[in-house]
């Protein structure tokens, strides 16, 4: 998409078909008031480097108030910023910075729990069972003689029961309450139409705020089956195990859809229509139910997340995924990293079979990570996936070729992943440490003040500052490929060209190609006229883990 289509209406409706989205943590991204948390004003302080990467629009991960104890995505106010991060006037400076530089915005919704702080659930609190109020969240009375025993045995993802007991008024042990992360994130009830009204409401206030997007946080999760007798959950949060027929009880209902197409239906009602990406963490086959022109219209397609650096598997990742798009007519997304898992950098730095969460536990030190082999293949994994039709997600300080920081001393630990785990899994902070602006140590540009996870010595190397300008930093390859996919990127499809064993290399309609050579030799390739390499290149020799594009 050039700059000259924003201004063609036609275009305009459907640019999220190909954007490259930027995803901002925004407690990690720029620190404006010295208190050690990423802020409003702080991302409004950095859209000319946004303008200058040259993204499309930002995804921001929840900025609204939030005791934090799932990273923000507790939510105590859907319509509102959070007082250390801003206020709501802030936020429509950063809509309308942002809109000025060419780059639109979407916001995340958390619509399958909000936090216990949240005034409808401190409401279910103190009103009785059975009580209206109550029917917003889902709870129940418990198993055993006095009700002391969970009503099933359903796990949460943060530890080993979804079910947390309260306390009644009097000080006596009460009825429980779902919740399918941290105890502080309980479970809605999306059959109470109190909830369905409340989330447009939403919508319409942050479209009416000129937000162009929505992320839809769990997006498979709202609709449950909560009759009983209850049904098995034996595990949770591996998707191979969900059926495909739409009859597990938590997840991904057939009477969700329903939920979406009325958003649909409100998304509509702007102009152009606002867009929404699921993140719906289902069977392949039932992605598509989410990205349907009468749903949600994308999902996010995380099958690159867990595909090992082979050219075979890469390309049999992504026809598929082409595929199901295609099925849709929707537009694929495609990303390597976000907030929840180790650094991509990282990941390709470690032997393919790594256990990550056992990785991590030994502060990333067995096996050590090989950081050439790092850098070079997501260099390479970086412009392969810009190449690619459909849109990009981009996590904050993948430009920059930041490593997960996987030392970060235990008392520094703010997930719940380790701290509702018994210390079994470190959890997800090493990928949401702050941003390295300038090398200076402490705060390197993020902070004046005490960031709010520590920033290691070797984020100096890594600055915005240290790369800016200098060629052959990961920083000037991420805005060289971004500048020439403005220009390069079309909406046609691609057709594969086959080479060795170890290269993938694709041709898109307009003669642009894409060749990455998987293997740890270098090789020699029909290149034409080059456009850009991910590494040095000598006439038709492609070096050993890179991808070079050029016209034929
Ligand atoms: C997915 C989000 O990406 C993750 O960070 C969060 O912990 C869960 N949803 C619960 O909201």
């Amino acid at each position: 998409m050039s700059s000259t289509d924003t201004a063609d209406e036609h275009v305009n409706a459907e640019w999220w078909r190909q954007a490259v989205v930027y995803q901002i943590y925004p407690r990690s991204f720029a620190d404006s008031d010295g208190d050690g948390l990423g802020d409003v004003r702080g991302i409004i302080s950095r859209v000319p480097y946004l303008r200058e990467l040259a993204v499309d629009a930002v995804w921001l991960s929840p900025f609204y108030p939030s005791a934090l104890a799932d990273g923000g995505y507790d939510v105590d106010d859907y319509r509102n910023v959070d007082p250390r991060l801003g206020s709501l006037d802030d936020f429509d400076h950063m809509v309308a910075s942002l809109h000025a530089a060419g780059i639109k915005i979407f916001v995340d919704i958390v619509p399958n729990h909000s936090s216990n702080r949240h005034e409808w659930f401190q409401a279910a609190l103190a009103s009785p069972e059975g009580s209206p109020e109550r029917d917003r969240y889902l709870f129940r009375d418990g198993r055993g003689e006095h009700g002391e025993l969970p009503p099933n045995d359903w796990p949460s993802h943060f530890g080993p029961s979804a079910w947390t007991r309260t306390t009644n008024a009097d000080g006596t042990p009460g009825q429980w309450y779902l919740h399918l992360f941290a105890p502080e994130q309980p479970d809605f009830n999306w059959d109470n139409p109190d909830v369905e009204a409340d989330f447009i409401r939403t919508l319409r206030f942050w479209s009416d705020r000129g937000v162009d997007g929505f992320r839809i946080d769990v997006a498979h999760a709202l609709k449950k089956d909560m009759s009983e007798p209850y049904k098995p959950v034996p595990t949770i949060g591996i998707m191979s195990d969900y059926p495909i027929d739409g009859s597990h009880p938590l997840f991904d209902r057939d009477d969700l859809y329903e939920v979406y197409r009325s958003w649909r239906a409100v998304f509509n009602e702007y102009d152009p229509p606002r867009v929404a990406v699921a993140e719906a963490m289902v069977p392949v086959e039932r992605r598509v139910n989410y990205a349907r022109a009468d749903t949600l219209g994308q999902a996010f397609n995380f099958d690159l997340l867990g595909t090992p650096w082979r050219a075979d598997e890469f390309r049999s990742t992504i026809a598929r995924s082409l595929e199901l798009a295609h099925s849709t007519e929707s537009s694929s997304t495609w990303t390597l990293s976000n907030h929840d898992i180790v650094r991509h950098a990282t990941r390709f730095g470690l032997p393919n079979e790594t256990h990550l969460d056992t990785w991590l536990l030994t502060n990333g030190t067995e096996p050590p990570v090989d950081h050439e082999q790092a850098t070079r293949r997501a260099r390479a994994a970086a412009m392969l996936l810009l190449a690619l039709p459909g849109s990009v997600y981009l996590y904050q300080g993948e430009e920059l070729g930041l490593l997960e920081v996987a030392d970060l001393p235990v008392e520094a630990l703010q997930d719940p992943i380790w701290l509702r785990d018994a210390g079994a899994r470190k959890g997800r902070d090493g990928a949401r440490v702050p941003l390295p602006w300038t090398p200076e140590a402490p705060g390197y540009g993020f902070t004046t003040g005490t960031a709010h996870l520590p920033m290691p010595s070797w984020f100096a190397d890594f600055a915005v500052e240290s790369q800016r300008g200098e060629a052959g930093s990961t920083l000037e390859l991420y805005r060289d490929a971004l500048h020439a996919r403005r220009e390069l990127q079309t909406s046609e499809g691609l057709t594969w060209l086959d080479h060795s064993d170890n290269v993938l290399w694709f041709r898109r309609e307009n003669g642009w190609n894409s060749l990455t050579n998987f293997g740890a030799e270098s090789i020699v390739a029909p290149v034409g006229e080059v456009i850009l390499a991910s590494a040095p290149i000598a006439g038709d020799v492609v070096p050993a883990e890179s991808t070079i594009w050029f016209r034929s």
